[in-house]
């Protein structure tokens, strides 16, 4: 299944509906790293859909049916890029922050 597509949680949810799933790991990427401006657009958008809105949507649906359960785990995977800018990485630092923001607070805000 592509992550980067659009709904894709959709099938995902469908397709795990009768499972009872108490680890989530979140783990699908890809760097593409490269000069900003050289690398085709669609590329850097499919990647942020990838990177960071395919987390958040596994975040948000798995983290409910956890929270429900009342017991699991989610694992998110960080990059040490996040903290330190690197040449041509910016969209990988931008995506890595917000994927880190959101697993962070998550775990600080619900009650599992
Ligand atoms: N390797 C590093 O140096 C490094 C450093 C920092 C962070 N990370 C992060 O750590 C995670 C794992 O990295 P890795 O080195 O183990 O990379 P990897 O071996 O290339 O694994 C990436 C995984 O993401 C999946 N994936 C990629 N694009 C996808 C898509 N569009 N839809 C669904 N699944 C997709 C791949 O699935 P398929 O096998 O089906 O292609 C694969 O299972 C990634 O999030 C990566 O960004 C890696």
């Amino acid at each position: 299944m592509d992550l980067s597509q659009e709904g894709f949680i959709e099938r995902l949810s469908r397709d795990t509906n009768d499972l009872d799933i108490g680890l989530v790991v979140s783990n699908a990427g890809t760097g593409n790293s490269g000069e900003f401006l050289k690398l085709d657009r669609r590329l850097h958008q499919a990647t942020l859909r990838l990177s960071a809105m395919a987390h958040l949507n596994i975040t948000h649906h798995f983290g409910a049916k956890l929270a429900e359960r009342r017991r699991g785990g989610l694992i998110r995977w960080g990059q040490w890029v996040r903290e330190n800018g690197v040449p041509c990485m910016q969209m990988t630092v931008a995506r890595r922050r917000m994927s880190t923001a959101l697993a962070r607070r998550f775990t600080l805000s619900s009650n599992l």
